[in-house]
């Protein structure tokens, strides 16, 4: 199956948390970092995240001219199999082309949206890697939150890891973490990878992996 290449970018704590046990949107990466990220979105053809980071995060998941010399405009996808997005979501505005992703039982239309439908019940990765592969698009940066990085990484269809390590501690039983869902219920399921580089970025690190095959 052709697919695009996947890049995972997630900021986290030291203790490998992702937000607050409230689920809030919380600050870890620095302003450095901050540029990296619209960098490399501004490489992707499009950034990806789940419904539930638009619901608790609100995210324009645009590239900021501040950031860039030349700005594209990634296409804006969302998993969101029951169509549960809000209609003053920011990631329906008009700034980049947007797509929502249900399952086929959704019935929802999305007047500033393409919808694509796609799986039965829940949505087909691979399915959707394919379509988005024949769209054009090459290159799709996954941003999170945790129960999208889980689903990618456990269908192996990751290719590289971003993870940015800011210099705090949350904790919580609760907080999200950098990859959630039902996690490897085995030593065999665990993702193995491989470290390719690592940097200090003001206050913080970053890490890059590739996923070993
Ligand atoms: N620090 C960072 O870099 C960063 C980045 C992004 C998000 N976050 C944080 O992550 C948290 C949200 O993470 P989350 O795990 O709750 O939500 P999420 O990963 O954003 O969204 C998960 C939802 O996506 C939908 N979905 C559709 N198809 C799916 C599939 N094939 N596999 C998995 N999910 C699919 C499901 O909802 P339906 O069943 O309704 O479709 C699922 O519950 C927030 O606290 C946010 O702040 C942090």
């Amino acid at each position: 199956m052709l697919r695009p290449y996947v890049i995972i970018n997630c900021a986290m704590s030291a203790d490998g948390k992702i937000a607050l046990p409230s689920r809030i949107q919380t600050r870890i990466s620095n302003e450095e970092d901050i540029r990296r990220v619209h960098e490399l979105r501004n490489n992707c053809d499009a950034i990806l995240v789940g419904i539930n980071t638009v619901l608790s995060d609100d995210p324009q998941l645009n590239v900021k001219s501040k950031y860039v010399k030349k700005r594209n405009k990634p296409i804006r996808i969302v998993l969101d199999s029951k169509g549960r997005v809000p209609l003053n979501a920011n990631i329906l505005d008009s700034s980049a082309k947007t797509i929502i992703v249900t399952s086929e039982r959704c019935k929802r239309e999305i007047a500033k949206a393409e919808v694509i439908r796609c799986g039965d019940n829940r949505i087909d990765l691979h399915r959707l890697l394919a379509i988005l592969y024949d769209r054009g698009i090459r290159n799709l940066l996954v941003e999170g939150g945790e129960t999208i990085i889980w689903s990618f990484l456990k269908e192996g269809l990751v290719d590289e890891l971003y993870i940015f390590v800011g210099s705090m501690i949350i904790g919580g039983r609760k907080s999200p973490t950098l990859a959630g869902g039902d996690g490897a219920q085995c030593f065999e399921n665990i993702i193995p990878l491989t470290l390719k580089e690592m940097k200090q970025i003001g206050d913080g690190v970053l890490i890059q992996y590739t996923v070993k095959r």
